[in-house]
């Protein structure tokens, strides 16, 4: 796999169609720094850390995982995820007017990327469409690529992978008002700052594009609530463990959930970037849409 991996610019390597295909373009992440008594905090599933630490605790979370990501993504929704993620992408029906320029930060193992072309490909003819993956875990990205090779639009102009943060996309590799799609699932939560991620959507979405996440949400109904509780805290970290061999992992997961802000709240921080959304409820028309009951929500919010 390291064999993709380039330390090539986009540009460079665009003007070369045949090698534009897939890259990997590395930046520098935040290192982790010692603690100073006055750093910020914020929180890593239940546990309070401090600010700078959470990339790299994130990072290990998801290197550990990476390779029974799919497996355990499939077992612990039971194959939901695979609806919702079918939801969400024919909600924006890429390709619908004509081919797009897509991002899918976080994109991971590339779960949306490749909804997003087969949908352009399989309802619009669409075979122009792109999709930039950007993932700040290489591994994660490794497995995406070998789930692409298997697929048409491997070694095509239509996918790339590339390794970048999404509080800070470098703005040579990714220019202001590029994109016309926005994508993130399961990710935000993950991000140290959900409003810098935010700000980065806004600047790479051309003007009329727009940002839509996917993400577990609150879930409003008490009973279903519970039940949604117990299952997932003595469920998943047991079959994390059996499974993946990783309870730690997917207790974190299932802690970071529960510390994402609820519907509104995070309507009101897609608003405070700049987008425009629908009006503060839930449903059509508004500014989320929940999925089995806030398990998971929607959001979509277009730049002005
Ligand atoms: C739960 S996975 C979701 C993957 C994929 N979007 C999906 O729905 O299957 C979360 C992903 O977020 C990535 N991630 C976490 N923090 C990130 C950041 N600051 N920038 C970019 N990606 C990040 C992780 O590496 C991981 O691949």
């Amino acid at each position: 796999m390291h064999s993709v991996t380039r330390s090539l610019t986009r540009h460079s390597c665009r003007r070369t169609p045949c090698s534009s295909a897939t890259l990997f373009v590395r930046h520098n992440h935040t290192q982790p720094t010692p603690n100073s008594n006055n750093s910020r905090t914020t929180h890593f599933g239940f546990q309070t850390i401090p600010e700078e630490q959470k990339e790299t605790m994130v990072k290990g979370v998801f290197n550990s995982v990476a390779s029974s990501y799919d497996v355990m993504n499939d077992a612990m929704s039971m194959g939901v995820h695979r609806l919702w993620k079918d939801d969400f992408v024919s909600t924006l029906k890429p390709g619908r007017k004509g081919p797009i320029r897509c991002i899918d930060l976080a994109g991971g193992t590339g779960d949306i990327a490749l909804r997003i072309l087969d949908h352009a490909r399989e309802q619009y003819a669409d075979r122009e469409t792109t999709v930039d993956v950007v993932d700040i875990n290489a591994e994660m990205l490794k497995e995406g690529y070998k789930r692409f090779k298997k697929t048409m639009y491997h070694n095509t102009p239509q996918i790339s992978f590339i390794e970048s943060n999404a509080q800070a996309l470098p703005e040579e590799t990714f220019p202001s008002n590029t994109y016309d799609l926005y994508t993130i699932a399961f990710g935000i939560r993950n991000c140290t700052s959900v409003p810098d991620v935010l700000k980065e959507a806004y600047r790479v979405l051309k003007p009329g594009g727009t940002f839509a996440c996917l993400e577990f949400s609150k879930v409003n109904n008490p009973l279903l609530s519970m039940m949604y509780d117990q299952y997932s805290f003595s469920v998943i970290p047991i079959m994390g463990s059996i499974l993946a061999g990783d309870r730690d992992s997917y207790q974190y997961l299932v802690e970071s959930i529960r510390k994402f802000p609820g519907q509104p709240d995070f309507a009101q921080m897609i608003r405070d970037a700049g987008f425009s959304t629908g009006e503060m409820h839930e449903g059509r028309g508004g500014a989320w849409r929940d999925l089995w009951g806030g398990i998971a929500s929607i959001h979509t919010g277009v730049k002005l």
